[in-house]
């Protein structure tokens, strides 16, 4: 008989109600797990989601959820500054995890997590697994083969005004009036770097590879937040700039803020003999136009064309946060199969460290060496 595994979800707010529990909760996935607990401290959201969702278990203590609930997998989407303590709380007894972005915020908390994890033989994955998307694979073949010469640098990051913005939040019901303001706020692993730009640092490490060297600039730039008739002194940095330099001389510059977002493509790499595009629209190659004429893309790849993540079929295509279903059924798989993740806590790490030092170095003025590789 093929094992069915029993899945618990910690943290009922935005990205969870959008997109994890409307996946989880389908009826396709039933062949590999049981949806079987939700947890969040806020009076009445977890109940109030287990009733709307049929889920058969509710709570508003985490360890109650551990102890009681029965269950091989733990979902953790609470804010961030939770992960690390949720996490080994979750290995400590035996169960399968995965990150809902970022598994940790230091490198130490990183590599206890990760020992832990592996004295008791159980499984990370942390979000997101940007490498498994077909155009970033695409695009580091590219880089490989030369398309733009020599490689030079690269331009990334992410920008949005905030999380108070998004329309999920705009009702008064107990399930949308979730409060945002832990976003700003240090203890609670806020700012637009373990939250966004996570996304942009898993792509461009996982197509240059580990970073060696980190400088950063750092700070705050408006220093209250509101959300309905509630405020929040800001005291974690929203304006967050990196340069980084990687293996051959390749340097990158980084930013994440909480500010309106320059429009630019995703991803931009620069070198000798032409520059590189990558984005929502897909690949876009450029030859240079002294050495090829006029700036028209030679190479034309449209993202639609890289086809879907992995695991999303059918009804999950058109669900919200698709690429989150996908890392979380990517954990399923290897724990059903005795597989080791590809997305996997190591990169998850590397990207941490990057951060890390990057704030250092914003303090210190001082360059920060990357230890870790993966
Ligand atoms: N909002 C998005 O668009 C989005 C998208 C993808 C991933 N994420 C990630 O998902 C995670 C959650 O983000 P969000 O935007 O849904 O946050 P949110 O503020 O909307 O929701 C967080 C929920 O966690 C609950 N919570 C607070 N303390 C908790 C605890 N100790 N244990 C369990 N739950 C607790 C809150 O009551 C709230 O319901 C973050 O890691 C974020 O980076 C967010």
């Amino acid at each position: 008989m093929s094992r069915i595994l029993k899945v618990g979800l910690a943290g009922c707010g935005s990205v969870s109600q959008r997109g994890l529990i409307p996946h989880l909760s389908q009826p396709d996935l039933r062949d590999r797990i049981e949806f079987r607990a939700v947890m969040d401290p806020v009076e009445g959201r977890a109940k109030a989601t287990a009733e709307r969702y049929h889920i058969p278990l509710w709570y508003e203590d985490y360890d109650e959820m551990l102890e009681k609930a029965d269950l091989d997998v733990v979902v953790i989407a609470s804010p961030i500054g939770f992960h690390f303590e949720q996490g080994m709380k979750a290995v400590q007894a035996g169960k399968h995890v995965h990150f809902n972005k970022t598994m940790t915020t230091t490198k130490a908390e990183a590599d206890e997590l990760i020992a832990a994890a592996k004295a008791k033989g159980v499984k990370l994955v942390a979000s997101p697994g940007q490498m498994q998307r077909a155009i970033h694979q695409e695009a580091k073949r590219l880089l490989q083969e030369g398309v733009i010469g020599q490689l030079y640098c690269a331009i990334t990051g992410r920008s949005w005004i905030g999380h108070e913005y998004e329309s999920f939040r705009e009702g008064e019901d107990i399930i949308s009036n979730v409060n945002p303001l832990w976003y700003y706020q240090k203890r609670a692993g806020g700012g637009p770097m373990y939250d966004m730009v996570v996304y942009s640092m898993h792509t461009l490490t996982g197509i240059l590879g580990p970073a060696k060297r980190v400088m950063g600039m750092s700070g705050i730039g408006l220093p209250e937040r509101r959300f309905k008739d509630q405020r929040v002194v800001v005291d974690m940095d929203d304006n967050t700039h990196l340069l980084i330099e990687f293996d051959k001389g390749v340097f990158a510059h980084v930013y994440g803020t909480f500010a309106s977002g320059p429009r630019r493509p995703e991803l931009q790499f620069s070198g000798s003999s032409g520059s590189m595009d990558l984005g929502r629209e897909g690949i876009k190659v450029y030859g240079d136009p002294a050495l090829f004429g006029v700036r028209q893309a030679v190479l034309e790849a449209p993202a639609s064309a890289f086809g879907n993540l992995p695991y999303v079929t059918g009804v999950h295509v058109n669900l919200p946060e698709s690429h989150v279903f996908s890392d979380i059924m990517h954990l399923v798989d290897c724990v059903l199969n005795d597989k080791e993740p590809v997305v996997s806590a190591e990169h998850a790490r590397h990207v941490i460290e990057i951060f890390e030092a990057g704030y250092r170095s914003a303090q210190t003025g001082q360059v920060q060496e990357i230890t870790t590789t993966f």
